[in-house]
């Protein structure tokens, strides 16, 4: 495999891919670039930059995510920062590579889609209010992180319907890793207590639903789906009312300044 690694720090990408050698795994390639989720300015010049450097994508992992900031701030482009991070840049960054996805994929084995979302969603709901008039800090952090991880699991389900009409090979999963010892909690109550972790995923075990998704053939053909535990699970009853759908998607849109999801295709 040739992995892309997208990440804000490309030193910190580097050092990385130097441990993952270090651990023994000499074969595949991979290469460092700078993306920032927080930005479209930034996700448009790494979709410029990967269309120069390849012609086909065959897994596209939507996984960067922040939760709880201590300060919820407003982004550059003027959104509330957990919507853009872990929502709205995945949406434009997966219209963008589209062709690479289009071209990666064969009626045989799809190219894939995976949009890592939480069991989070289950609390969420879309306040379209708020994510179209964000102005200040408010005290709604929680709401947020849930609002941002049901858009996610929502847009999973939309997409595959959108790709299924125009027969394109692509598979879109919605994947929840488990409850993982990660960086996520450092900014949280939980986050400073390491006893309050005990028992949880690993990192390791966290990618597992991940690449299950990402290339098992028990799933070929599946696409739409949200994944837990490696297997299918039934997604909260908003994610699939249709005009909460069709309204989210139509925002998006709007809040990426794309005409047409499919306008690069
Ligand atoms: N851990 C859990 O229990 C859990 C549960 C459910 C869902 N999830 C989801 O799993 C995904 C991965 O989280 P994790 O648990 O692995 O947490 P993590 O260790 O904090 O990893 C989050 C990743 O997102 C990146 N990121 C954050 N802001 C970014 C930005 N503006 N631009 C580019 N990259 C950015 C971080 O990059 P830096 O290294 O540069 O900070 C980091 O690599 C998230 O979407 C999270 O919501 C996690």
């Amino acid at each position: 495999m040739e992995v892309i690694i997208a990440c804000r720090v490309i030193s910190m990408g580097e050092d990385i891919v130097l441990q993952i050698r270090k651990s023994g795994i000499t074969s595949g390639r991979a290469k460092v670039y700078k993306l920032d989720n927080s930005s479209l300015e930034s996700v448009r010049e790494f979709s410029k930059q990967i269309k120069v450097d390849y012609d086909k994508i065959h897994i596209l992992v939507n996984n960067a995510g922040i939760m709880f900031p201590t300060i919820c701030k407003k982004t550059e482009d003027g959104y509330e920062e957990q919507w853009m991070v872990n929502y709205l840049s995945h949406f434009l960054l997966t219209s963008l590579l589209l062709p690479l996805l289009k071209t990666g994929g064969h009626p045989e084995e799809c190219s894939r889609i995976i949009n890592v979302t939480s069991c989070a969603h289950d609390v969420g709901t879309i306040n379209f209010e708020y994510v179209n008039n964000f102005y200040k800090e408010i005290v709604c952090k929680h709401n947020s992180y849930a609002q941002s991880k049901l858009a996610q699991t929502m847009s999973t389900i939309t997409l595959q319907k959108f790709f299924k009409d125009k027969s394109l090979n692509i598979l879109v999963y919605a994947v929840h890793p488990g409850i993982v010892k990660t960086d996520l909690f450092k900014e949280t109550i939980l986050g400073w207590n390491k006893w309050i972790m005990v028992g949880w995923k690993t990192a390791d075990q966290g990618a597992t639903p991940i690449t299950y998704a990402a290339i098992s053939k028990d799933i070929e053909r599946k696409g739409g789906i949200y994944i837990s535990n490696c297997k299918e699970m039934a997604v909260p009853s908003l994610a699939l009312e249709k005009t909460t759908q069709e309204q989210l998607f139509e925002l998006s849109l709007k809040q990426t300044h794309l005409e047409n999801f499919f306008q690069y295709l």
